[in-house]
């Protein structure tokens, strides 16, 4: 299989070939007519789009651009973004055409990160990067995990394993297992403990794009479909674990469910909470004056995976809405609880 990086930039794109058949790794939607072009070139067939993980530094496709490729969107299961067709989960192969691409979940920098192994090579996203790691202070990151991530799955991979990290600030292009083993300074000779420290303390700004891309990423809507909360107020929403809110609900006082998701997931794979409200995201607005008795009352959003449901319940909150909280972990989390969900 051969790996090419298509941006040249710190931000990288890399296109996977399998004969005639191609697959693009963390696209750039800004990119898009640069990556029609080289396929239609190369004369390549685009079979699938692999996404590492959930960005916050550049938006990915959208639906326009998805249409336009013409290939399904492959995420991990954890992945908050409606736009995916097709979930994936830790120890899946996926097939370019005959040659295996094998998925490693690698939580930390995000919930929904993964590593995909190729032939030779090992495209990890923002876990690994040449000399460093992906920040892990966004909301759903984890530096424990990621140091079990990277030390117990992505450093059991062969010494000379190739690295293509998804980020470089210094111009390296690719890395080695054996290399990062022993030279990457956030792991070699640290312990699980000192690593968390280490991540704890690094104080970074938010990325630049952070406000234009995260939340465009997490929900499927663009920036002029819905009027997205600054993302630092969404880090302050509390959140309520679902059994907590199973709890809740079997109260004299139960709170209102409110269900962000789009209608075909309403109804989809992972069905919703009975009793629950649908209004999607981009209705929110629109519909809040009919929300205007729950004002002092409790609110419970939900979506897939708890993205999308911060977000709205930031928006609540700026409108008056006093007693509103998030479902941890979204459906995802409900039905990996094993409680009740309606279709
Ligand atoms: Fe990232």
């Amino acid at each position: 299989m051969q790996v090419d990086e298509l941006n040249d930039t710190n931000c990288k794109t890399y296109l996977l070939v399998a004969g005639a058949k191609a697959a693009l790794v963390d696209p750039v939607r800004e990119r898009l007519d640069t990556y029609r072009q080289i396929l239609g070139r190369r004369g390549l067939e685009l079979t699938m789009i692999l996404e590492t993980h959930t960005h916050a530094d550049h938006l990915m496709l959208s639906r326009e651009a998805k249409d336009l490729l013409g290939a399904p969107v492959v995420m991990h299961r954890e992945s908050p973004s409606p736009l995916v067709d097709r979930h994936v989960q830790d120890g899946e192969t996926i097939f370019l055409g005959a040659e295996r691409i094998e998925v490693i979940h690698c939580p930390g920098h995000t919930p929904d990160s993964v590593s995909y192994r190729v032939p030779g090579a090992v495209l990890t996203g923002d876990t690994l990067l040449i000399g460093g790691s992906g920040r892990c202070d966004f909301p759903g990151g984890d530096a424990g995990k990621q140091y079990d991530a990277v030390t117990t799955r992505i450093f059991a991979l062969p010494d000379d394993t190739v690295v293509y990290p998804a980020h470089d600030y210094k111009g390296k292009t690719s890395s080695t297992i054996g290399a990062e083993k022993r030279g990457n300074p956030r792991f070699a000779g640290k312990t699980r403990d000192e690593y968390i420290a280490l991540m704890a303390g690094l104080g970074l700004p938010f990325p630049e794009k952070i406000q234009q891309s995260l939340q465009v990423n997490q929900s499927g809507f663009e920036a002029a479909e819905v009027h997205f909360p600054l993302v630092a107020d969404i880090a302050a929403m509390p959140a309520l674990a679902p059994a907590e809110v199973a709890a809740r609900l079997a109260s004299a006082a139960p709170p209102l469910l409110l269900d962000v998701r789009e209608p075909e997931e309403f109804v989809g794979e992972l069905g919703h909470i009975p009793g629950a409200l649908p209004v999607p995201m981009d209705a929110l607005a629109r519909r809040l004056p009919k929300l205007a008795g729950y004002v002092d009352r409790e609110i419970v959003v939900v979506c897939r995976a708890g993205a999308r449901s911060a977000s709205a319940g930031a928006i609540l909150g700026q409108a008056g809405f006093r007693h509103v909280f998030n479902l941890e972990g979204g459906m995802l989390a409900w039905a990996g609880a094993g409680l009740p969900v309606a279709r």
